[in-house]
């Protein structure tokens, strides 16, 4: 296996099928959600992820709405049927049907009396990055294309999920941010969805496994062909460690906020929770929520956007993490980066700089990529690995939020180009969790669900 960055100008080397007809990949798309819907919830992939995650949910019904209104919202109804009693949305729903994922409910303990953990569905205790207020939009807007029916269905579904939504929000807030900084504060990788990327490395060299995590065996390498392609094994013991930390403090914010070994401040998250602020006010708004959860929505907003823009590194122009352990700014070169693209807030200039970097031969514009989409981590920086989850591969639904973010933001050519270089990702049909960004290998899950929705969301 080659992780070598190949040499500026190299023609890249095309190794993949040859692409379907746009009519074929839809349907295909359609095909693997179908094959993945548990009934009242969709697994994130069928051998990999047999459950239900939280934004992956919400990409999920991104891609459903284009299928079927009351089936997408069925899917929300599920996940914030699983709420705690604090707000948080876990990051996994656990079917009760579904097994040979680790860590299960039994490792994570919350439905055994965990406060305001619900005991039944179980659930994970952590959280995944807010982009649910995007999958309510995306449904009210296929609705309107609709008949009445669905738009009586989706307007429905907004006045019973307003207050779950607001409390979600509320809790990031409140709880993840107790000293207002403007960045949401993550207490595992798994919370940033992005597990494994570099930008985490520091923080996780400075967590102790103890001599007292109780054993475990993987489960995630059995169901893909190459470990490689997947965290290691060090890396587990430390995912491990935190969920042992938490479970000994009952979840309980405050306590994981004092005591937890890893804590960040997570830029991609604060990003989004700011741009989700947004289109639920606007949500709330048209449909005559009270006005006093709009301008709570209206305010965490602008302090996230603000504490996105304060991050951003003078010299390189990109956003950054922040370690609240040690203080330090995170500053390697990840796709978290061009956080504030998605939520707005920069000067024009040091936008105009971001979106250029975003483009240039260090990102989506590098002569060896085979689809012109950001790589999860610069092919520029040495940490970048091409074929190791998020080191390096490109992920659609990555792509996605981006064109769904650039179109959001007026930029329509920007958005177009990369509905297109996305399409050119994922157009053999296979649905890949994410691919290898110099040959277009697909890698880690087929049949992925969320790269389905997106796909359904491009082509419908
Ligand atoms: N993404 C993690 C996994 O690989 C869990 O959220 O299992």
């Amino acid at each position: 296996m080659s992780t070598e960055v190949p040499p500026r100008g190299r023609a890249p080397v095309p190794r993949r099928p040859a692409r379907l007809t746009s009519q074929l990949l839809a349907a295909r798309a359609a095909y693997v959600l179908r094959g993945n819907d548990l009934g009242v919830m969709t697994s994130a992939a069928p051998r990999l992820y047999p459950h239900m995650w939280s934004w992956d949910a919400a990409f999920v019904a991104v891609g459903l709405a284009r299928l079927s209104v009351p089936r997408a919202i069925t899917e929300l109804d599920t996940l914030l049927g699983a709420q705690w009693g604090n707000g948080m949305i876990p990051h996994i729903v656990f079917s009760p049907e579904a097994t040979g994922y680790f860590p299960g409910p039994e490792r994570w303990g919350c439905h055994l009396g965990v406060a305001g953990a619900p005991p039944f569905p179980a659930t994970s205790g952590i959280c995944q990055p807010p982009v649910h207020a995007v999958a309510a939009q995306r449904i009210v807007e296929a609705a309107r294309r609709q008949g009445r029916t669905d738009r009586h269905a989706a307007g429905e579904f907004l006045d019973r999920a307003w207050r779950p939504l607001v409390a979600w929000h509320r809790w990031l807030a409140e709880r993840r941010d107790p000293d207002g900084t403007g960045r949401v504060v993550l207490h595992h990788g798994w919370e940033s969805g992005m597990d494994n990327s570099p930008r985490w490395d520091g923080p996780y060299s400075r967590v102790v496994v103890g001599p007292d995590l109780p054993p475990y065996r993987r489960r995630d390498t059995d169901a893909v062909g190459d470990p490689s392609v997947r965290p290691s094994d060090r890396e587990y013991d430390r995912y491990l460690w935190l969920i042992e930390e938490m479970r000994r403090v009952g979840y309980d914010d405050a306590a994981m906020h004092a005591a937890m070994s890893f804590a960040v401040e997570d830029v991609l998250v604060s990003a989004l929770l700011a741009v989700s602020c947004d289109v639920l006010a606007d949500l709330g708004e048209e449909r005559g929520q009270p006005a006093a959860d709009v301008t709570d929505l209206r305010g965490w907003s602008a302090r996230f956007r603000r504490g996105v823009a304060e991050s951003v590194d003078p010299g390189t122009g990109l956003a950054r993490d922040r370690d609240v352990r040690t203080g330090e700014w995170l500053a390697t070169a990840t796709v978290a980066g061009f956080a504030p693209l998605l939520c707005g807030g920069l000067g024009r200039a040091e936008e105009a700089r971001l979106l250029a970097l975003f483009e240039s031969d260090a990102w989506c514009g590098h002569p060896g990529l085979v689809a012109a989409v950001p790589p999860s981590t610069s092919p520029a920086v040495d940490g970048f690995r091409a074929r190791e989850y998020w080191r390096g591969p490109q992920w659609p639904v990555v792509a996605w939020l981006f064109h769904w973010s650039f179109a959001r933001r007026g930029w329509a050519e920007r958005a177009a180009v990369l509905r297109e270089e996305g399409l050119r990702l994922v157009g053999a049909g296979d649905f890949a969790e994410y691919y290898e960004p110099f040959t277009g290998e697909p890698l880690g899950s087929m049949q992925q669900s969320w790269t389905a929705a997106a796909v359904l969301d491009w082509l419908c």
